[in-house]
């Protein structure tokens, strides 16, 4: 991975920070997308520090990692994080989209942007950045790869599009929702881009396992009760990060686009995910809650033409 740039969101905690430490590992030059400045400073640290701890002749300054904030809370944070990953003037290799919530701090908490939380984190603000960085993505030589985290969960959703931000909409439904709603639009980003000549950016959906993280800390009570009797199948968050790096960095993956991952290998996502009018319309609802128009004259335009 050496000299490739990769952007991997909520990469100062779990699985996401394995994935840059991973990626790190193996020479890639990471950005950690956080929201909170010092605590992605503090895992930067400590990814440097057990690098040279594992293979001391690495220098310190040949781990290349660098933090940026963005919240996904936030359009206007993509915006800016956008803007400013532009400005640095950088190719971009991969692009990991990985953080995620369970919860919002309550069931049908709002954004400023007007989306339930969690659709807003795991979904809309991802798909927001994927579109403002693929330019940077199709300009960027040789093949560039887009990851989605995904999740067990999409199999328990399905996509409410009448009400999609959907009150009465509660945690578990609206994470399993919002993890199909990644597939949904991986497979469809994915179809979009192959229908475009000379493409080779590739689009991912990737299920990390069941990884013991922070991820369960907001359960409340009685969840955390269900899940409590199940810690012990969990697995680390290196096992977590697997799929991604695997996905990021294998040869083997070379020009294959629009896959469900799972322990490194493909995997059939839930039927909806293959449904192309389903996914279609997903990504017309999604374009409209991100405000983005894909006819403006910088826009990336992914009009299908199948
Ligand atoms: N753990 C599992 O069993 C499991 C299973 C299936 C899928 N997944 C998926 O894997 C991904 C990573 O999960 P994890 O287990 O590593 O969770 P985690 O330990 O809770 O880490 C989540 C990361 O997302 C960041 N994040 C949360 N809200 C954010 C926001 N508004 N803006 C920017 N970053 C934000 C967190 O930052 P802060 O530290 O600042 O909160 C943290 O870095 C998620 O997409 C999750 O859905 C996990």
């Amino acid at each position: 991975m050496n000299g490739r740039v990769c952007i991997v969101t909520g990469a100062n905690a779990g699985i996401g920070f394995s994935t840059a430490l991973q990626l790190a590992e193996l020479g890639a030059h990471v950005i950690m997308a956080c929201r909170s400045q010092s605590k992605a400073e503090q895992a930067a640290t400590q990814i440097r520090a057990q690098i040279t701890k594992k293979s001391p002749a690495r220098k310190l300054e040949d781990i290349k990692l660098d933090v940026m904030v963005v919240d996904l809370l936030s359009f206007a944070s993509v915006k800016r994080f956008a803007a400013e990953f532009r400005a640095r003037k950088l190719p971009l290799h991969v692009l990991i989209n990985n953080a995620g919530i369970m919860m919002g701090s309550a069931d049908g908490w709002v954004t400023p942007d007007g989306n339930n939380s969690v659709l807003q984190v795991n979904t809309l603000s991802h798909f927001l950045l994927t579109l403002s960085l693929l330019d940077i993505m199709q300009a960027t030589p040789g093949e560039a790869r887009i990851i989605n985290l995904a999740s067990l969960a999409h199999r328990f959703g399905w996509i409410d599009f009448a009400n999609i931000n959907g009150k009465g909409c509660t945690g578990c439904l609206c994470y399993s929702q919002s993890k199909l709603a990644n597939i949904m639009l991986t497979m469809e980003l994915a179809r979009r881009l192959e229908a475009q000549p000379e493409n080779r950016v590739t689009v991912h959906a990737v299920d990390p396992d069941s990884i013991y993280s922070s991820f369960y800390d907001n359960l409340p009570t009685p969840m955390w009760a269900c899940f409590r009797p199940f810690l012990w199948l969990m697995k680390p968050i290196e096992i977590g990060a697997q799929t991604s790096v695997f996905v990021a960095s294998s040869v083997n993956v070379y020009g294959l686009t629009g896959v469900h991952w799972f322990r490194c290998a493909q995997t059939r996502a839930s039927s909806a995910c293959y449904d192309r009018q389903q996914c279609k319309d997903l990504w017309d609802l999604s374009l409209s809650l991100v405000h983005w128009n894909e006819n403006r004259p910088a826009g990336v335009s992914l009009k299908l033409h199948l």
